[in-house]
């Protein structure tokens, strides 16, 4: 994982990226309400609405147990304090469904104030890296208000595709507003296929006879 990484721009001197556990969340908690007390940036919202402390208790349980569950958090720290972090989570798919493992990006998130400046590039190349190397997945998948600009070009520089939008799919504001559903596929489906066919296999032989 990247330490010290000096950003592109030179407009942010140095910020550091990494991986972080349940104990890294409360250092979320403030850019999380900043960010939250702009309606509608952070999807999906905490429902039904609540106020934004009881809001944030409840996505940082949920954060927590997704991270027992192989969820993969990534921070970036300036001088002052945390500026931005990416959250991905594990989604179980169906036995009916050809895919394998479905990995979902739930966050992507920078302070207004640091956006620009390539934080964002840098937490999504990080979380990326975690995914294809360590967790694995056979579909890393988002949804995205179709009218964000940023986060479509953040998405699209690492090989994000618009698979579909889902109209009037978000309430937003008062507003039903459309999202795009993106995806990016890993190579060698086939493969992580018969892994797990092999591993079924594996385990009927393996199983005990029950006493
Ligand atoms: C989306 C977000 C995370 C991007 O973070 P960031 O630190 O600004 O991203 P970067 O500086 O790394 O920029 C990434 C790319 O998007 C482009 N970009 C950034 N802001 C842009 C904007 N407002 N309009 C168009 N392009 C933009 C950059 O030029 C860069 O592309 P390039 O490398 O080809 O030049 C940030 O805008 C944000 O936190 N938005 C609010 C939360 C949000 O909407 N998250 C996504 C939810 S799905």
């Amino acid at each position: 994982m990247t330490d010290r990484r000096p950003l592109a721009s030179g407009r942010v001197a140095e910020v550091r990226i990494f991986a972080g556990g349940a104990d890294r969340l409360d250092a979320i908690e403030p850019l999380w309400l900043m960010l939250s007390a702009h309606h509608g940036e952070l999807t999906p919202p905490e429902l039904p609405v609540r106020a934004p402390e009881a809001g944030w208790a409840a996505r940082r349980e949920r954060y927590r147990r997704a991270l027992e569950d192989g969820a993969i958090l990534v921070l970036a720290e300036g001088p002052e304090g945390v500026v931005g972090y990416a959250f991905a989570h594990p989604r179980p798919a169906p036995e009916s469904l050809a895919i394998e493992r479905l990995l979902e990006v739930e966050t992507v998130a920078v302070l207004a104030e640091a956006r620009g400046k390539g934080v964002g590039t840098a937490l999504m190349e990080a979380a990326i890296d975690l995914a294809d190397k360590w967790i694995g997945y056979a579909r890393l998948g988002l949804t995205v208000y179709t009218d964000n600009v940023a986060a479509l070009t953040l998405y699209r520089k690492f090989g994000f595709d618009i698979e579909g939008t889902a109209r009037r799919y978000a309430l937003r504001d008062g507003e039903l507003v459309d999202v795009h559903m993106m995806a990016r596929h890993a190579v060698g489906i086939d493969g992580a296929k018969s892994r797990r066919n092999a591993s079924r296999k594996n385990t009927k032989t393996e199983r005990k006879p029950s006493a």
